[in-house]
Formats: structure tokens, C-alpha cells, sequence
């Protein structure tokens, strides 16, 4: 089965400047999905409430990918409470769509975000 994938999907699939893990993160959430079998984790760096930084590792598809890569650069400089009210439609939005049956991957890289702020909430 084949997707049409908006250019800037396929854009940050190629390119991922946000893959890969932070050493001694603040905050790590791992979440994984059950229908596709995918893996996230997040990785955050916090400052004075403030995400310093965000990486991911997914055992995802191309839209995993690239919802994560662009949650990241979206949560970077936010402060917890603003990173909290992302949703999956500001993702899809930006990413210029998405096809119906990869809605649930934005989902993946949401609950990770919120997983990965819990964790760090849960250390302090
Ligand atoms: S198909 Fe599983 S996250 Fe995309």
C-alpha cells in the first residue's frame, strides 16, 4: 500500500534533524502503538521549566518520523505547560496533512511529549 505524502513530510523523513537521543535527558517517555507494532521514544532537556531540547528513536514509519521531528522543533523553547496543549491537529496542520490511516502515528509522538514531561515531573 502506497500514501500520498505532503512535500514537507516526506521532507523531514529524509532529513530528520531531530533524530537520535540526549545524554542524561530530563525527561524520557516511551510509548508504542498496538495496530502498527511502531516504538517512540522522546528524549527532553529542561531548564527553568523551559525545553531545551527534544530528540527522538522510533521504530516508526515515515510519518512517525516526521511527526516527531516536527513535535520536537515546535516544543523547543516552550515552556512545560505550552509543550502540554500541542495537539495532533497542530502537528497534522503544519505538516501540510496527512493520509486518514496515518492520523494515529501524529498520536505516537503526542503521547511520548506527554509521557517524556511526566517523567521529568515525576524526577524533580
Ligand atoms: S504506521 Fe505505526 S506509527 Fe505510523
Amino acid at each position: 500500500m502506497s500514501f500520498q505524502y505532503s512535500d514537507e513530510i516526506l521532507r523531514r523523513f529524509r532529513n530528520p534533524k531531530n533524530a537520535g537521543e540526549i545524554k542524561n535527558p530530563d525527561g524520557i517517555g516511551m510509548v508504542g502503538n498496538r495496530s502498527c507494532g511502531d516504538v517512540m521514544h522522546l528524549y527532553i532537556k529542561v531548564e527553568n521549566n523551559k525545553i531545551v531540547d527534544a530528540k527522538f528513536k522510533t521504530l516508526g514509519c515515515a510519518a512517525a518520523i516526521s511527526f516527531s521531528d516536527l513535535l520536537c522543533d515546535m516544543v523547543k523553547n516552550q515552556n512545560i505547560e505550552d509543550a502540554l496543549k500541542l495537539t495532533k491537529d497542530d502537528l497534522v496542520k503544519k505538516l501540510g496533512g496527512v493520509p486518514a490511516p496515518k492520523l494515529h502515528c501524529s498520536l505516537l509522538a503526542v503521547d511520548a511529549l506527554h509521557k517524556a514531561i511526566e517523567d521529568f515531573k515525576n524526577k524533580k
